[in-house]
């Protein structure tokens, strides 16, 4: 029995070496999540992948990692699992206007030079927005309160956000629209009175977007590894941020070879601000930092 008077802290039940996952195994697991997803599993990330898969262990009732390879690897349960194993491995940080100075670009710059185009977007049809990698949400939903507070200021602009990624939990939080409250700091006034309702419950530590945001976006599943992507090839702004760090330069070509597809001449894609694309020979011309126009 524990003696709850006794100060000593309790010992942690002792790992048994197959808790970890094997230089083979741990081999094995990352070619097949490099060739699904794109994302680089180097040995340095062993520690990370170990910690996220154990999460999948109770939910396949499996004892250690070592039966979650038997059963991915030589059992026939990859098929089953992929798409676990993908959102055990994606990294899914963001936030609500993160490089905020893409945002100021869109509003004050991109969307007065798009409208000088043919066929004004946002009048004669709608602006299309495509976070290609939009994780939990906060990306397209920044995006929408912008594009609502232009409705409100009398300069309404017809739009369609789309936002795609590949993790379905991801996707499932951004359906919901709900996020911790430390997440709404990010969010500027007026942006958080408006759109942001927080719970009268003051144990409830999160926040929901109203409706009108929430409704702005089209979610749907997209892996950018796909031959093809189903939507649409005119897009007039794409974000794709903090995703080509994960991929080698190869992929990273590959990847932006299509995404170019579907942007208009004259459209504007945001990576991250650590992420570069020199060198790649893309049909894209540099229009600030981390934004490019498409030729
Ligand atoms: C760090 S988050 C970036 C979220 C957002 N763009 C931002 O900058 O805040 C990277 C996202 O890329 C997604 N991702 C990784 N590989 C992907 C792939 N092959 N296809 C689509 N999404 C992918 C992950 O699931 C994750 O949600």
């Amino acid at each position: 029995m524990i003696d709850v008077d006794d100060p000593r802290p309790l010992a942690k039940p002792a790992r048994s070496p197959q808790d970890g996952l094997s230089p083979r195994d741990f081999d094995r697991l990352a070619a097949i999540i490099e060739s699904q997803t794109g994302i680089r599993m180097p040995p340095a990330k062993r520690t990370m992948v170990e910690g996220r898969l154990r999460r999948r262990l109770r939910t396949l009732g499996l004892p250690d990692l070592n039966a979650y390879c038997r059963h991915v690897l030589d059992g026939g349960g990859l098929d089953g699992e992929l798409v676990g194993l993908i959102d055990a491995v994606t990294t899914n940080k963001t936030d609500f206007f993160r490089e905020i100075d893409h945002f100021r670009y869109l509003m004050g710059t991109a969307l007065p030079a798009l409208s000088r185009l043919p066929h004004h977007p946002g009048r004669d049809r709608p602006l299309k927005i495509w976070s290609a990698a939009c994780s939990t949400g906060a990306e397209p939903y920044t995006v929408a309160m912008l594009l609502l507070e232009q409705e409100r200021a009398g300069m309404p602009i017809r739009h369609e956000i789309v936002a795609t990624d590949i993790c379905t939990e991801a996707l499932a939080t951004a359906r919901m629209g709900i996020y911790p409250a430390d997440m709404a700091r990010m969010v500027p006034e007026p942006f958080a009175s408006r759109y942001l309702m927080r719970s009268r419950d003051p144990e409830d530590a999160t926040v929901r977007l109203v409706p009108a945001v929430r409704q702005s976006v089209r979610f749907g599943r997209l892996n950018v590894m796909d031959p093809a992507y189903p939507v649409a090839t005119d897009m007039d702004v794409i974000f794709f941020r903090n995703i080509l760090i994960y991929f080698d330069k190869t992929t990273q070509k590959t990847v932006l070879e299509k995404l170019c597809g579907h942007l208009r001449p004259g459209g504007c894609l945001f990576i991250g601000h650590s992420e570069t694309i020199t060198n790649m020979d893309l049909p894209l011309k540099q229009a600030g930092s981390a934004i490019f126009i498409r030729n």
